[in-house]
């Protein structure tokens, strides 16, 4: 596997690749892997003959109070782990190289960027599809790869991509959880003993919003109460939004139809948790 720090170095591994007919799948990550980033990891390589994983935390979606500077970091650990899947090159390059002095173009997604994690944390999607894109045209794949977890995230990334008419293919994979359903997340190791106990509901809630909606409920306003009430009574957890809304749209209903998404994000202390499912009406 080989390690690039400079574009000019991931440039080449990319040449020679294609010079050797290969593929390439991006996956564009900030480290500390656990087996969800794995998992598209794994997929990439089954589409792809050559994959290459991004690994940068990228300072631009930080908010000024949020965890850019905690955010867990360790590399060797990534490395060997990327191996072990079969990866064949890391891109994980100093700040210097992805935003030099001067550098002061950003691309925006509108519309869909202003609900969710849009409205919490301002600016972090322009942050987002910002590296993406330079991710995107430093490597050049055929396939990028991201997950549902993300769900805004991949939707704003799908968005962008057919708006500017990026020539790759975007594939979405499932969210992968642990098993008592907490879905995994760089983020669970801030969690103490009981927060982790306890941040269980994200899950729970998520189900019993599908069961209902199986039940036949269609009402929007109730369905996200039955949520919020299983959320708010748990100890600990702060309600940041919990959202039910259109698919790809992202526009408020009051009754469910079509493809919805119920979407949330919660605080235990200072840990922020998201979490999604999607259902077809
Ligand atoms: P990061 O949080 O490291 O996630 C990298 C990729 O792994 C994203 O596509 C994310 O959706 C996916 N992922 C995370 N947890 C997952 C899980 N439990 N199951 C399935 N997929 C999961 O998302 C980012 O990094 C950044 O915003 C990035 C796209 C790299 C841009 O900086």
């Amino acid at each position: 596997m080989r390690v690039c720090r400079t574009i000019a170095e991931i440039r080449n591994f990319v040449r020679e690749c294609r010079a050797a007919g290969q593929t390439v799948g991006l996956v564009p990550t900030m480290g500390y892997f656990h087996e969800g980033h794995l998992t598209l990891m794994r997929e990439a390589k089954k589409s792809c003959d050559a994959v290459v994983v991004s690994l940068y935390i990228n300072p631009l979606q930080f908010g000024p109070k949020e965890d850019f500077a905690e955010y867990p970091r360790d590399f060797d650990r990534d490395a060997a782990m990327a191996r072990e899947v079969g990866v064949d090159a890391i891109f994980a390059p100093p700040d210097e190289e992805m935003y030099p002095e001067g550098f002061c173009t950003y691309v925006e997604v509108t519309g869909i960027t202003g609900r969710l994690c849009g409205l919490s944390r301002p600016g972090h999607f322009r942050g987002v599809t910002t590296v993406v894109s330079k991710l995107f045209n430093i490597v050049r794949p055929d396939r990028a790869f991201f997950g549902q977890k993300d769900a805004q995230q991949a939707m704003v990334i799908q968005r962008m991509v057919q708006d500017l008419n990026m020539d790759l293919e975007v594939v979405v994979l499932p969210t992968v959880r642990e098993e008592d359903g907490l879905a995994m997340s760089s983020r669970n190791v801030y969690l103490s003993v009981e927060q982790r106990r306890n941040a269980t509901v994200l899950y729970r809630s998520l189900c019993a919003f599908r069961e209902a909606v199986e039940r036949g409920e269609r009402d929007a306003g109730k369905l996200r109460r039955l949520m919020v009430e299983m959320i708010s009574s748990t100890p600990g957890a702060e309600v940041d939004y919990v959202e039910i809304l259109s698919v790809p749209f992202l526009e408020p209903l009051e009754k469910l139809r079509g493809r919805c998404i119920a979407a949330l994000a919660v605080r235990f202390g200072k840990t922020r948790l998201i979490d999604n499912t999607i259902v077809e009406v």
